[in-house]
């Protein structure tokens, strides 16, 4: 083994006997990707879905189910004890059991006793047994134990059945582990536990007929991470959302929504009991004056009419003049192009802010990419650099801002 090799996290892709099984698949091909040295341990019955020769294939190591193969290697003991983290995908409300009361009858389950790393659980499973005492006592017993069990989704289950048991997103799951790995026992703190945040994210959309709009390329991306992040340090978070393909992060309330009036409207009633706003979407300034009920043609031999341009709302100035009468903590974004810094103090004076985070924007930077660069700017003064690098890094910088504001903030 290489030292490029040695240094690769290593994790341990528990995957026990349920239908969901199948979406382990990606987030089995999301930690490949980034870099992670992935040992996958199904159950017997997880195999029932999904075989072992697509685990081992993916994950370019063996993926056994029992204690007694290559025994030489005492596997029972050493997946567990050398993995950087093991996470269970989809975790069943069996396994679940088995975890809270420490047994060991195959390989996955010996493995869960061995770790001493962090432990992720990702349930899957229908309504009912979710629901169950049993099940709710042994979720609350591993999450004692310092096990992270992420809340399931609610929606389509196996079958008609529609409900909470549905396994979160892979890309959602994959978020909760990259976090866990790169925060190590600081992912466990809860510095927002009892705050309620308010989180804008995407681009709005301004309709000129039924089928036209004047919008931009924001992809959600940042107010998306910022929202996971804030949910994994114990804050309860609306989501107003506009635009984004991305799925609703687990634990979540999402409101979507158009339009900047509509934007302007979810925001403002939210603010109302939040602790923190923080203002990540890009809003169109202007929309079209008038709204042309139907399409607009062309005709013939003319040039087109000129579109007139009405201002939208300023939410992040309407809200922060607000903020020292709720006692809230208002954080604002500003792309820019040119001038970035002093642009960016500019606006932070102009809007009255707290924090401003600002970063440069251009065809190829931020607008979609799962990446960014920012600097934050603070009322105070202060200035935080945050290098290049997962929109989730700069969330988490973006709360460790937050948070200290927030404790002068009377809840
Ligand atoms: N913003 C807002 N309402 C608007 C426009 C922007 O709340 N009508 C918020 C954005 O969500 C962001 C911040 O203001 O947090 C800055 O957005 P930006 O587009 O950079 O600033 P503008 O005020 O539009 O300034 P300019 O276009 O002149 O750079």
């Amino acid at each position: 083994m290489d030292k490029r090799e040695r240094e690769r996290p290593r994790v341990v892709l528990g995957v026990s006997g349920g239908i969901a099984a199948y979406k382990a698949c990606e987030l089995l091909r999301r930690l490949t990707e980034s870099g992670h040295d992935v040992r996958v341990v199904p159950t017997a019955s997880a195999l029932h879905f999904v075989g072992e020769a697509t685990w081992s294939a993916l994950s370019g190591n063996p993926a056994g189910t029992e204690v007694w193969e290559s025994v030489h290697e005492v596997p029972h003991v050493r997946i567990g004890q050398g993995a950087d983290l093991v996470v269970v995908a989809p975790a069943t409300a069996d396994m679940l059991a088995k975890a809270a009361h420490g047994l060991a009858d195959d390989l996955l389950t010996n493995t869960l006793l061995t770790a001493r790393c962090p432990v992720v659980f990702a349930p899957a499973m229908h309504t009912e047994m979710w629901e169950h005492p049993a099940t709710q006592e042994n979720v609350a017993t591993l999450r004692r134990r310092g096990a992270l069990v992420i809340e399931p989704a609610v929606g389509r289950l196996t079958g008609v059945d529609t409900g909470k048991g549905r396994l979160p997103d892979p890309a959602e799951i994959f978020a909760v582990c990259r976090r866990v790995l790169a925060r190590g026992p600081r992912a466990a703190e809860q510095d927002l536990a009892g705050r309620h945040v308010v989180i804008s994210a995407g681009g709005t959309r301004e309709p000129l007929d039924p089928v036209r709009y004047l919008g931009n390329r924001s992809s959600g991306k940042q107010g998306y991470a910022l929202a996971r992040t804030a949910v994994a340090r114990g804050a309860r978070v609306t989501l107003v959302a506009g635009n984004t393909e991305l799925p609703d992060p687990a634990g979540v309330d999402v409101i979507r929504i158009g339009t900047a009036r509509q934007l302007h409207e979810a925001v403002v009633k939210a603010a109302a009991e939040a602790d923190a706003v923080v203002m990540a979407a890009a809003v169109a300034d202007f929309r079209p004056a008038a709204y042309t009920t139907g399409k607009i043609k062309k005709v013939e031999g003319q040039e087109p009419e000129p579109v007139a341009l009405v201002r939208n709302p300023d939410i992040l100035a309407e809200v922060s003049a607000e903020r020292a009468r709720r006692g809230q903590v208002v954080v604002g974004f500003a792309a820019e192009t040119d001038d970035v810094l002093a642009n960016g103090r500019a606006k932070l004076a102009r809007k009255g802010c707290d924090l401003l985070v600002v970063n440069e924007v251009g065809e190829h930077k931020a607008f979609g990419s799962a990446e960014n660069e920012a600097v934050i700017l603070a009322a105070d003064g202060s200035e935080t650099p945050v290098p290049y690098g997962p929109k989730e890094d700069l969330a988490e910088t973006v709360w460790d801002l937050v948070v200290p504001r927030l404790a002068d903030t009377e809840r």
